[in-house]
This record gives C-alpha cells, structure tokens and sequence, in this order.
C-alpha cells in the first residue's frame, strides 16, 4: 500500500531500488553511463540524493514500459495530463478556505476525474501509471508529474523540467469546472489561469506543447489531427503555424490556439515564440520554467525535494537541424539526424 512517509526508505522502496540495479545492470553492458557522456541516463549510483533514489525505477518503467523510449502517444497524453491534473489549482478557493485540487495526482486516484469530459483521451495513461504508486511506494502526485516531465523530454527538443518529488497522498476530489475548454474566450482563460498564479506569459509558453499533440474530440471529422506539421519534433513550428491560420492537411487549429495568436491580451506573449532557432531556444528555458511551476501548483513547494539529477539528457535540435537552414524561421530539422539522435539516447529504455 502507498505510504504517507513516501521519503522514508522503506522495505518496499529498498525492493524496487534493488530491483531498479538490475534492469539497470543490463543497460551497462551497453557502455552507457551518465558520466561517460554515453546515454545520459544517469544510474541509481549515480544519483547522490537518497530520497530520489527510488525513482530512478519510476523513471525506468515510465520511459521505458509506457513511452517506449519516445514520444509516443502515452508520452503526449502525460504531458496533457500534467496540466489537467494540476489545472484544477484555484488561489481564490485557497483564499475561501475551500477544498482545492492541484499538482497531487488526483486524476490517477479519484476514478470519477477521468470520466469528466475534459478528461475524455486520458484513460489509457491513466490505467499505466495507477499502478505506479503502489509498486514502488511513492505518491500518485510523484508519478503523474515525473511522467509529465518526462515525456517532455521524450520528445525531441522537449527542454529538460526541473523535477521534484514528495506530494503527499490526495487530499479530496479535486473541484470541477476548473479546466479551460477551447471553445471559452481568451480573457476567461486568461482569468482561469491567473487564479491557477499561472502568467500570461507563461500560458503562451504552455500551449506550445500543443507542437506535440493530437486532437480526437473537438472536431470528431478530424480524429487525430495534430496541432502543427512536426508533430513528433518539439519546435515552435506550432505558433507561426497557428498564427498563419496555415491550412495543411492532418492539420487541426484549435479555436484558443487560433484567439491567443490574435487577442490582445495574449498576442504579445504568443508573437514572441513566432521565430528562428534562437526563439526555440527561448521558448524550451520559458517552457521549462512554466511546467516546473505547473507541475507543484498547490503543493507546499518547500517540502519538496529536487530531483531532476535523475532525468536522462535532452536532444537539443540546435544538434539535428540541416546544415544549410543557418537561421532558417523554424528550425528544419535533418530527418535521418533526428532517427538517428533518437536511436542513440533512446534505444538503451527498450532493453
Ligand atoms: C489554454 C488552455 C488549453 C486548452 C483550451 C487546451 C485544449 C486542448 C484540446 C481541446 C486538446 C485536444 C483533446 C482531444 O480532443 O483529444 C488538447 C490536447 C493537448 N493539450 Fe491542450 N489545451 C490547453 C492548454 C494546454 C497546456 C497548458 C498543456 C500542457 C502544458 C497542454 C497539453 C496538451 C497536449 C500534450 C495535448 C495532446 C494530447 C494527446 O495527443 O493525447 N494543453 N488541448
Ligand atoms: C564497451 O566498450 C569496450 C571498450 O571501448 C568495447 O570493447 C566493448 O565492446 C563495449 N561493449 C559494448 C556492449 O558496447
Ligand atoms: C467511468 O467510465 C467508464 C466507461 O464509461 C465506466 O466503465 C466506469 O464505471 C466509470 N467510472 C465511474 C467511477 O463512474
Ligand atoms: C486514431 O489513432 C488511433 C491510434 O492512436 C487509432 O486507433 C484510431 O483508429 C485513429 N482514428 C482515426 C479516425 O484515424
Ligand atoms: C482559419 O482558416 C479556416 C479555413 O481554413 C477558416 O474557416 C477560419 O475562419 C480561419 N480562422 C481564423 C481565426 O482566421
């Protein structure tokens, strides 16, 4: 059973660790060590902090088992499930006194949350990581937020998010009615994500993770349409793109998408992620620092403890672009570069 003393080094914990050594023995073989700048997966011996030790298995059965060591479907819907977990954080029920949700795994616990309609697309993941918590004896809130930050860096050029752990156990169901939907205007989102303590500013650098992601329920005509042309690359293709109202087959605008790139309120922040590979570069630190935050909104961020020394190392795409775009607006990205950056720091999950 999970426990509340999710830190403490438990029998369970110890277990996983061991057991963590093991699939991680198989990986050496490879000759793959974080310190020999090989996979850029760092080891369990690696890792110095005692308390993200246990992790280093979550890690392993997330990037391994579920994404497969890319960015698949499982790894975009973890990314859309980090924000929806988290996004039901409220400062102005905080300030009434009233029961919140937030950054605490809620949607792997309460089994209504995912069959809210703005959860439709989630079960799958939802059924992977609910086994999770108990297995290795860490909190569902620990889970969900190491699975989000790791299928951002699962896609190729997807920043690497600071990551911490120790969410206590789910407090209460988690408010309803508190996640923006497409179809609402720009200054409501723009609200809701203020009473989240979310920016504008951060908010455009959030949606860019729509550069990896599919749409199935908005516009059932278009089931599985993806929100830019590179949806397997993390580029800021996506705002141009959007902005431009581009029409291209397989190609779905969200309606929001389509209102933050011309609103007022949102135009400034969104046009400055509408660029050249510097821009992506901005973009990936901006995003980065935004699903950090997203990622402990309404938990006692003190009692936390960082553990991104576990996270394995990102593909920068400054590395896989083509020789001649030299500055080219939107980074082009060199196809068999990109297999081929996938492969090396992607193969050693699948073993
Ligand atoms: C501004 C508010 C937002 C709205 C209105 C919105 C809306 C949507 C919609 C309608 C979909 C398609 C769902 C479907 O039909 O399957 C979607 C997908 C997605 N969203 Fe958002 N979104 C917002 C913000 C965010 C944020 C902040 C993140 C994460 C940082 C995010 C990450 C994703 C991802 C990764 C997908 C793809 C999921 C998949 O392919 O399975 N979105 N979003
Ligand atoms: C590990 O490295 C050594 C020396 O570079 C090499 O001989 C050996 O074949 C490598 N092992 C694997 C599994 O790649
Ligand atoms: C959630 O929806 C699924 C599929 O419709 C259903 O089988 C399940 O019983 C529902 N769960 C709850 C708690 O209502
Ligand atoms: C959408 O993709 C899923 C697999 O990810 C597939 O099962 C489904 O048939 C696709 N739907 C359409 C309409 O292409
Ligand atoms: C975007 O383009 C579509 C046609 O491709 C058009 O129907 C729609 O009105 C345009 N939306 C905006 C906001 O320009």
């Amino acid at each position: 059973m999970y426990s509340t003393v999710i830190c403490s080094l438990t029998l369970a914990s110890v277990l996983s660790s061991v057991a963590g050594v093991a699939t991680l023995d198989k990986r050496q073989t490879t000759n793959a060590t974080a310190s020999d700048g090989g996979s850029g997966i760092p080891t369990i011996n690696d890792v110095t902090n005692p308390v993200c030790k246990p992790f280093v298995a979550v890690r392993d059965a997330i990037m391994g088992d579920i994404f497969q060591g890319r960015c698949n479907d499982n790894a975009r819907a973890a990314i859309r499930l980090s924000f929806h977990d988290a996004g039901t954080f409220s400062l102005s029920r905080e300030a009434a006194g009233l029961d919140n949700g937030g950054a605490d795994g809620s949607l792997l616990v309460d089994p209504n949350e995912i069959n809210r309609s703005e959860n439709n697309g989630m079960q799958t993941i939802v059924s992977l990581l609910k086994p999770l918590p108990e297995k290795f004896d860490v909190s569902p809130g620990d889970v969900l937020h190491l699975a989000g930050t790791l299928a951002v860096i699962a896609c190729p050029g997807g920043p690497l998010v600071n990551t911490f752990v120790g969410r206590p156990a789910v407090k209460n169901d988690n408010p309803t009615g508190l996640i923006p939907d497409t179809h609402d205007t720009v200054s409501n989102i723009v609200n809701r994500f203020s009473d989240m303590g979310i920016t504008v500013r951060e908010a455009m650098a959030l949606i860019g993770s729509h550069t990896c992601a599919r749409q199935r329920f908005v516009d059932l005509a278009f089931a599985n349409d993806t929100f830019d042309t590179t949806p397997e690359i993390w580029d800021i293709r996506f705002y141009a793109e959007t902005k431009r109202n581009d029409s291209d087959p397989g190609v779905f605008r969200l309606p929001s998408d389509l209102a933050f790139s011309h609103s007022s309120l949102t135009q400034d922040d969104y046009n400055r992620f509408v660029g050249s590979l510097s821009t992506q570069e901005d973009w990936a630190r901006e995003y980065a620092d935004a699903h950090e935050k997203m990622s402990m909104l309404g938990q006692d961020v003190s009692a936390l403890t960082d553990c991104t020394e576990i996270m394995p190392e990102a593909i920068h795409l400054r590395d896989i672009t083509v020789t001649s775009s030299g500055g080219a607006v939107d980074p082009a990205v060199d196809p068999a570069k990109l297999e081929a950056e996938i492969q090396r720091t992607r193969s050693i999950w699948l073993q």
